[in-house]
């Protein structure tokens, strides 16, 4: 049997990271062997890519968006395919959402052209489950603040992050596999929404 595509999406700071964690918790209690990820990153190359996109000096908008799928090109041959194909839950921090997100929303690249990036790299390849965390850009920062320096691509301004916000909500209006959590609400209460929506994918056909 086939592994699962689980992708965690939001904003800065709604908590995408920490409630990860939580998730590999109820897999492994569930017995479900798993691997958790990153976007950008998740390979060698993916990392030095991410390290570029997010510590380097200048970067064209055509640049990021095209180093942002070369990370995924690698990423689904190397390491999410095989996984999936083997019977493994892949875990993976940001996905093709993101780049809607940021690269079409935050910097208002045309979507038209992402979609036909997103057909390249991965065509009818999607998650089987998107959890989008949800929260006011406001709350989102507040919470990331307390983590230390901003990086390349958090040092935008709040409009910015609007229009990321705006994106991923208008996608997931769009698409089955999206679960919308509301993040604004406290740490056990997320996870309370996070394990219904595990278990019905869990008992859902594949
Ligand atoms: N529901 C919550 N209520 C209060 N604090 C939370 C909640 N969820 C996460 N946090 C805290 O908010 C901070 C940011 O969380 P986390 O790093 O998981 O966010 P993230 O979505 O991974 O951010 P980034 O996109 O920057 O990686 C952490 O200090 C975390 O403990
Ligand atoms: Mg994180």
């Amino acid at each position: 049997m086939k592994g699962r595509f689980i992708t965690i999406e939001g904003i800065e700071g709604v908590g995408k990271t920490t409630n990860i964690q939580f998730i590999q918790d109820w897999l492994t209690t569930n017995k479900i062997e798993f691997i958790s990820t990153r976007e950008p990153g998740g390979t060698e190359l993916g990392e030095q890519l991410r390290n570029l996109l997010l510590h380097g000096g200048h970067v064209s908008n055509n640049a990021e968006l095209l180093m942002m799928f070369a990370a995924r090109a690698q990423h689904l041959d190397e390491v999410i395919k095989p996984a999936i194909e083997s019977g493994k839950w892949v875990i993976c921090d940001r996905f093709t959402d993101s780049t809607y997100a940021y690269q079409g929303g935050g910097r208002q690249m045309d979507v038209a052209t992402i979609s036909q990036l997103e057909a390249l790299v991965h065509g009818a390849f999607q998650p089987h489950m998107t959890l989008l965390l949800d929260a006011p850009v406001e709350i989102g920062r507040a919470r990331a603040a307390k983590r230390g320096a901003a990086d390349r691509i958090e040092a935008e301004d709040l409009a910015f992050f609007n229009r990321v916000r705006d994106m991923f909500l208008n996608r997931a209006k769009q698409a089955e596999r999206f679960q919308i959590v509301d993040a604004t609400q406290d740490l056990s209460s997320v996870q309370q929404q996070i394990q219904v929506c595990l278990q019905t994918l869990l008992e859902s056909p594949q």
